[in-house]
């Protein structure tokens, strides 16, 4: 559920008419409702009562912005963080980096560093020369650094090719038959503490098959580990699936009932319901790590249309959001759902595209929409995670504002950048002066 809603024939993110905010702060811009994100991290937050000990990180890549990341530290979240850059966003926006764990298969020297002088709760190791790294430079801090491997459990999480990372085929974690042998190692070394066991197969997953089959996978492992180390944690990871279709209509009553595909969907409750019986035996503290979850769909994305270019073969909606702004069309084939700010009559088949010369600029293609005219403003939905943190500065185009909303109040939480800022830090070779 979601508090994008259309009002008196207007869109509204909670009480605020997104046409009016799209005139007064411009386009593009990405809006984020605050009631939606406090709702879904709670939502997951209860499906895992049973689990006494357990913490919801949020995987904050997937939406890095301070004030998104201020409300989740209020709400006592933690943070999956990837490099110190996500960590120094963390701690300047007030999160506990004693609930931050930190993955990634590239952990340089000083990012390392600087996650042990902050107090990370873990690094989630990805290889066996990752755990020397840490060890070489908890030595030379004098400290131990915790740590817990990511096994990959060889599961497939029937998702797209480019967001699956629990299988052989990527470059994610330690296979799940060699970790035993590389926790043995680890044990020996002066600066590591062995603190838990981690894994995370894959984004955008829908059905709950894939976490339960990598969970029992990992089980006899988990307790062996247990046993011999006395860990005090299993993260599970993110990678919980979210509607992109239908989004807006499930604000509708009678939606969910009528939508037959709506049946087999992960909620977390569903997701809880197979999990939690699974993980409950072990009285280990469990750590979840979503992030789509979370923020996907409290955002959207709006944009105003500039042109409607008609040629005999097709008609193009060009409007003022591009492939840099949003790049998930474009790279994982994924669907957003287009409406527009304010109820039109009739529809046209066009494709939605940007402004970047690049074919590959669309957010749609062929696809019934309202008919809109030049000037008219249109919302991408679902476009909370991985929207604004995989932007680009492409073709020289300032990156969007971001505004979060909450009830009939905004603020701008990111301005929009300037042409300024295109160019900071940029300078003349010394011999072209
Ligand atoms: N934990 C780890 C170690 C991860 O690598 C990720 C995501 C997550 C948790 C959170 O996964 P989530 O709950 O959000 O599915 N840019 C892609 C998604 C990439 C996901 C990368 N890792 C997209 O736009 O679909």
């Amino acid at each position: 559920m979601h508090d994008f809603r259309i009002k008196s024939g207007r869109l509204h993110c909670e009480g605020v008419a997104l046409e009016a905010l799209a005139r007064e702060r411009g386009t593009p811009l990405y809006v984020y409702s605050q009631h939606t994100i406090t709702d879904h991290f709670q939502k997951l937050d209860r499906a895992l009562a049973d689990l006494p000990d357990h913490l919801v990180c949020y995987a904050m890549k997937a939406n890095s912005n301070a004030a998104v990341l201020r409300l989740l530290a209020n709400l006592g979240g933690g943070f999956d963080i990837v490099s110190a850059g996500e960590l120094y966003r963390v701690v300047r926006a007030g999160g506990d980096p004693r609930r931050c764990v930190f993955a990634g298969v590239g952990k340089r020297e000083e990012e390392i560093r600087y996650a042990l002088e902050q107090g990370i709760y873990s690094f989630n190791v990805e290889s066996a020369p990752e755990i020397g790294r840490i060890n070489k430079v908890a030595v030379a801090l004098g400290r131990r650094a915790p740590i817990a491997i990511r096994i990959n459990p060889n599961v497939e999480a029937g998702t797209h090719a480019k967001i699956t990372t629990g299988t052989y085929e990527n470059k994610f974690g330690i296979a799940i038959e060699d970790v035993a042998a590389v926790y043995a190692r680890a044990a020996r070394l002066p600066g590591i503490r062995i603190r838990g066991v981690q894994m995370h197969i894959g984004s955008q997953i829908t059905s709950v098959a894939p976490f339960v089959k990598a969970v029992k996978k990992a089980l006899p492992l988990v307790k062996k580990l247990q046993a011999l180390y006395n860990i005090e944690f299993f993260s599970i990871g993110g990678g919980i699936g979210i509607v992109y279709d239908p989004a807006l209509e499930s604000a509708t009553p009678g939606w969910w009932r009528r939508n037959p595909k709506a049946r087999t969907w992960l909620t977390p409750r569903r997701y809880a319901e197979n999990i939690v019986p699974l993980l409950a035996p072990l009285g280990l503290r469990v750590l979840i790590e979503p992030g789509r979850f979370i923020v996907g769909n409290a955002g959207v994305l709006v944009t105003q249309v500039q042109y409607v270019k008609s040629t005999p073969e097709k008609t193009f909606v060009i409007v003022d959001a591009g492939m840099n702004d949003l790049i998930r069309p474009i790279f994982y084939d994924s669907y957003h759902q287009i409406v527009p700010l304010r109820k039109t009559r009739g529809t046209l088949v066009a494709d939605v595209v940007g402004p970047i010369c690049e074919s590959g600029d669309y957010f749609a293609k062929g696809r019934r929409l309202a008919a809109v005219r030049e000037g008219d403003y249109l919302a991408l939905l679902s476009a909370g995670a991985y929207g604004f943190v995989m932007a680009s500065n492409y073709n020289s185009r300032p990156l969007a504002a971001e505004v979060l909303v909450n009830g009939t109040r905004h603020a701008v939480v990111r301005e929009r950048q300037t042409q300024a800022d295109l160019v900071r830090g940029e300078s003349l070779a010394e011999w072209l002066k």
